[in-house]
């Protein structure tokens, strides 16, 4: 299987770096007033089990809710300036990222919600490793070659283990009969 995570393109450590601080610079000449991104990479966080150079999918650590305390630190440090300090307020920035698997947690089929998560799980590292990018101007710098895998992981980790807020219902529902009702929390 080919993905954006794949070992060929991450590979591109060291080209990474001068891209990163042209991304910041833009970042900042953009006027997002957000945590810059650390140049160098940072080391496997104590505690987590090591992953290996491959790249994992789906999330290796799924249901492993000891990676939980690693990958809120690593949050809080990295993400939580711009997606919202614990996962929990979003801010104007970043989306709120607890809402990535809302489609996938709605679904009976077991093997099918896996399938599902996979899908969310590869378009997170996507997002997280190579950024995110509109009209040239950078919303959300790229954490190639600085994060590891297992941080990353970490992190999506304790974001789906955060709750969604259900979603606003119109006042004048009829008590229990409301169509907009969220499906329940895990
Ligand atoms: C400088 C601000 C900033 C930082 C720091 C940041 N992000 Fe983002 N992120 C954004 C913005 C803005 C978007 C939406 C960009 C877009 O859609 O074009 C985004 C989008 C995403 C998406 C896609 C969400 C979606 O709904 O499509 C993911 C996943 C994500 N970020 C994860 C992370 C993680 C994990 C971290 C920490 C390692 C992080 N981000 C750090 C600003 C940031």
């Amino acid at each position: 299987m080919s993905h954006p995570a794949s070992p060929a393109r991450a590979t591109g450590r060291r080209r990474a770096a001068p891209a990163r601080l042209a991304g910041l610079a833009l970042a900042l000449a953009g006027g997002l007033a957000c945590a810059a991104t650390p140049a160098t990479p940072e080391p496997v966080p104590p505690g987590l089990p090591p992953l290996g150079s491959d790249w994992q999918l789906p999330n290796p650590y799924r249901d492993q809710p000891e990676v939980r305390a690693a990958g809120a630190a690593a949050y809080e440090r990295h993400c939580a300036n711009c997606h919202g300090e614990g996962a929990q307020r979003p801010v104007a920035e970043g989306p709120d990222l607890r809402r990535l698997n809302g489609f996938c947690q709605r679904l009976v089929d077991s093997a099918l919600k896996a399938r599902c998560l996979k899908d969310v799980d590869a378009y997170f590292l996507e997002s997280v490793l190579d950024g995110k990018r509109r009209a040239g101007m950078v919303h959300m710098p790229p954490w190639r070659g600085v994060l590891p895998q297992e941080t990353i992981w970490a992190i999506r980790s304790f974001v789906e283990a955060r709750r969604v807020p259900p979603p606003r219902t119109l006042p004048d529902l009829p008590p229990g009969g409301a169509v907009l009702r969220a499906a329940p929390p895990r």
